[in-house]
């Protein structure tokens, strides 16, 4: 079968070099990221201070658009962030958690970073529901849990160890039937698996570009409902989010507008510049291509795998399965460790396995490869230890 997609795999240099299967961690970069630090350099060489009205104050709005259009987020209201945990910090300092509605639900399955954040909070009760079997979120479960003493979610939409695609309607569902808010972690959905937050009619969602958006480290970016934005006064806040920044107003802060809201400082341009190039591919690609592609491969993966025993920790079901695969072969972290000496990058995660992750721009055959070397490690190790 043609495969359209792959005449992007010329704007990606490490394709050329690499087996590249580790979309779910770090996206390749786009050949287009040089001329945009390029560019950035050469602007801040010959504007000099001038590129902040001429460019960078409006970069950080102007990226958030570009992620907002990739989840259906009307303009203006996603801001950008260095990082989920600071967009966590961002959300909590926009409530009081005195009263007796101060209940934080999530389950074990969230990233851990949300996790420490939330921990290690004086005024939320965290409620973390436990999962049983490592691959998926008893959505009923969770459901229970949440109750007229909540006051937020912050889930995962798709699990980083399984894949698993948790119910984000239902679970947003319950929350506003009982007057919570959700926070959906969408870093390892949006860019392979459809995202529309209006839809969803989600209160908040979070995530970053340097997975499947394909655009770097240091650009994380937090959608807040404009009903809400409108009205939400976050406590960690600095002079980007001033209705008048320039005026260096002394006293108690004033608040802009979304996005700039609900940012805080200086915004960080030159991961913002490197983020573009990806986004611009992604948008171009489109959602729906990305996800059949993604669920024809995760599929052929899952098969591979069958055919040699090796245990399966990611949903069987299309329907809730993101876009890697988790392989629990014998001695899987070291098989990991040679998979990448052999130049097929791909990670291992504790309760996951080696985890295979195909974008776009993989070819089938890059599946057999990974999973014929996975074969040939495990036949030279037990040579060795014969
Ligand atoms: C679901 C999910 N959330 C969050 C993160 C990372 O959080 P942060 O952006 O704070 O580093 C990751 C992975 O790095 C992730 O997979």
């Amino acid at each position: 079968m043609a495969d359209d997609l792959l005449r992007y795999r010329a704007e990606f240099p490490i394709l050329e070099r690499t087996t590249y299967l580790i979309s779910n961690s770090l996206g390749a970069m786009p050949r287009g990221v040089y001329d945009a630090m390029h560019n950035y350099a050469d602007t801040w060489a010959t504007r000099g201070v001038r590129a902040w009205e001429e460019r960078w104050w409006m970069l950080a709005a102007e990226v958030g658009d570009q992620i907002g259009a990739l989840m259906n987020a009307p303009r203006g209201s996603v801001s950008t962030h260095q990082n989920v945990t600071t967009c966590q910090a961002v959300v909590a300092s926009c409530f009081d958690f005195a009263g007796k509605r101060n209940k934080v639900v999530y389950t074990d399955m969230n990233f851990p970073s949300v996790m420490y954040f939330w921990e290690a909070q004086r005024g939320p009760r965290v409620h973390m529901v436990k999962t049983d079997d490592g691959v998926t979120v008893p959505t009923e479960r969770l459901l229970d849990a949440i109750d007229d003493e909540t006051l937020l979610v912050p889930v995962s939409h798709v699990i980083f160890r399984s894949a698993y695609i948790n119910d984000a309607k239902a679970i947003i569902e319950k929350a506003h039937k009982v007057g919570a808010h959700v926070v959906l972690d969408t870093f390892q959905s949006l860019g392979t698996v459809p995202v529309d937050v209006q839809e969803l009619n989600v209160d908040f969602a979070c995530g970053g570009v340097l997975k499947w958006l394909c655009g770097g480290p240091g650009v994380g970016y937090l959608y807040v409902r404009p009903d809400l934005g409108r009205k939400l006064e976050p406590r960690f806040t600095g002079w980007t989010a001033h209705e008048n920044p320039f005026a260096f107003e002394i006293g108690p802060t004033r608040y802009t507008n979304p996005p700039y809201r609900f940012m805080n400082g200086t915004p960080h341009v030159p991961a913002l510049e490197a983020a573009g190039p990806g986004l611009k591919i992604i948008a171009e690609v489109g959602a729906n291509r990305i996800r059949e592609k993604s669920k024809h491969q995760t599929a052929r993966l899952i098969e591979l795998a069958d055919q040699h025993g090796w245990r399966v920790n990611t949903p069987r079901d299309p329907e809730k399965r993101g876009g890697t695969v988790s392989i629990d072969m014998p001695d899987s972290r070291e098989v990991c460790g040679e998979l990448l000496k052999r130049d097929v990058l791909v990670d291992w995660r504790p309760k996951a396995g080696v985890r295979m992750s195909p974008h776009f721009y993989n070819t089938d055959q890059e599946l057999e490869t990974a999973i014929a070397a996975v074969e040939e490690i495990l036949k030279e190790r037990a040579v060795a230890t014969r």
